[in-house]
Order: C-alpha cells, then sequence, then structure tokens
C-alpha cells in the first residue's frame, strides 16, 4: 500500500468555535491506484487531500507511506515525503502571477536535472496537455482552462508517486476534461497514483476506487 491512513481526525479552531472536518476518517490508497474522493460541497474533499497529501496534516490518527509510520507532527518529514513522492492540483490552482507557466514549472523542478533536460520534459509534457503555445504567457494572461493545465502539469513534473487532484476537471470544457483525465490516468502505467477530489459522478465512476465523504466520515463505496 502507497499510503495507509487510519483514523484521521482534522479540525479547524477560530476563535468561538472548533469544527471537526474528518472524524476518524480512514483511507488507503495502493500504487498506481486511481481514486475518486466524493461528497458534497464543504463536505471535506479538500481538507482530506491536503490531509493525506501531508500538506495540512491531520491532528490525529496513524499514517503511513509504504508501511512506514509517519510522525503527524514531524514536518520537516512531511516537507521530504511531498517533494519527493507527491504531486498536487490545486482548486485554486496556486500558480505564481509574476512567473511565466514555463517557470512555476520550472520552480518545483528537481535540482538533480539539468535546465536542458528540465526544458525538454517541461516541452513534451505541455504538448500532451495541449499547453505548449502558453508556456512564456502569465498565469493572469491565461484562461482558466489553461491555468489548469499548467497547474497538472506542474504536479507530473517530478514524476511523483501520488497526484492529489482537487476538482481537476472543473473549469475545462468536456474535450480538454476528457483530454486531462486521459493524461491522469495515463500514469497508472507510469506507476503513479491518483487522487480526484470530484463533483462529476461520471468521473468518480470511472475511478477503480470510490470514496464518499459524508458529515466527517468517508466511506468506500462499493460497485460491482
Ligand atoms: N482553514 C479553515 N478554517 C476553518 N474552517 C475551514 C478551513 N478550511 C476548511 N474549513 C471548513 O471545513 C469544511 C470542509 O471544507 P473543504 O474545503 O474541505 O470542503 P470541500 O468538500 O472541498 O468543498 P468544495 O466541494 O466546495 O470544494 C467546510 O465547512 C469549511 O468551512
Ligand atoms: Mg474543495
Amino acid at each position: 500500500m502507497l499510503i495507509e491512513g487510519l483514523h484521521l481526525e482534522k479540525s479547524f479552531r477560530t476563535r468561538y468555535v472548533e469544527t471537526k472536518v474528518l472524524d476518524k476518517v480512514s483511507i488507503n490508497i495502493g500504487s498506481s491506484e486511481i481514486i475518486s474522493l466524493t461528497g458534497k460541497s464543504g463536505s471535506g474533499k479538500t481538507t482530506l487531500l491536503n490531509a493525506i497529501g501531508l500538506l495540512a496534516p491531520p491532528d490525529h490518527g496513524h499514517y503511513r507511506v509504504k508501511g512506514e509510520e509517519v510522525d503527524l507532527s514531524n514536518i520537516a518529514s512531511h516537507h521530504r515525503i511531498r517533494r519527493e513522492r507527491f504531486g498536487f492540483v490545486f482548486q485554486e490552482f496556486m500558480l505564481v502571477d509574476y512567473m511565466t507557466a514555463r517557470e512555476n514549472v520550472r520552480l518545483v523542478a528537481s535540482a538533480e536535472s539539468s535546465r536542458l533536460e528540465i526544458n525538454a520534459k517541461i516541452e513534451r509534457l505541455a504538448a500532451e496537455l495541449e499547453i505548449e503555445h502558453r508556456l512564456d504567457h502569465y498565469p493572469p494572461q491565461l484562461s482558466g482552462g489553461q491555468r489548469q493545465r499548467v497547474a497538472i502539469l506542474r504536479a507530473v513534473m517530478n514524476s511523483p508517486e501520488c497526484i492529489f487532484a482537487d476538482e481537476p476537471t472543473g473549469n475545462l470544457d468536456s474535450r480538454t476534461g476528457a483530454r486531462v483525465l486521459r493524461l491522469l490516468r495515463s500514469l497508472k502505467s507510469k506507476g503513479c497514483a491518483v487522487v480526484i477530489a470530484t463533483h462529476d459522478q461520471e468521473i468518480a465512476e470511472s475511478c477503480q476506487r470510490q470514496y464518499q465523504l459524508t458529515d466527517g466520515t468517508c466511506k468506500e463505496i462499493t460497485t460491482n
């Protein structure tokens, strides 16, 4: 198993109230599995992706990567795991506006590769995502769908073992959306798992396994 989350809990505290968004949530992600995460708006999909992606780790619970327990309070180890193993496609893209698309992607590229290798990889992936003609544009000069594809390009750049994609087709027309999904699915053959948070039932059902979030709990939906 690539990632095992057991009884994960996550609460948000504001001055007056504490809201428990994840209440003993358990979720497993196998190597090269494609998994969907559904649930109505506010049910905690983004919170769960950020928790299992160790961006905003759970407060409590057990979390293992490839069988090894990760200390949920050890921020430095989370940083390393994210950098070496994970890629993220954020719901709001999180691109740096004053850097071009290419620079945004280069920013995350592993320091071990040469500039030439990095550029070649960016060009190849950009062509797959049909964004190669926009690499030297700045995010504000791009459409929502183009920004999303740059965000996906950045997520796949370091050949991660798992990609967490938050509504990756939310801003795309159906043809581009299908293309993005094809690209995410093609990562399977490269040994990459993908967790997709989505409102789109069709996408959810096309994944190998489905989890659904309701009122802080998460259950796996079994389909025959
Ligand atoms: N930083 C935060 N501080 C306080 N509450 C938060 C914070 N982040 C999320 N929440 C709350 O946690 C709940 C779950 O939010 P989350 O963004 O995970 O939902 P979601 O399922 O991704 O929704 P959507 O489908 O609209 O993207 C919401 O009630 C939200 O208000
Ligand atoms: Mg969300």
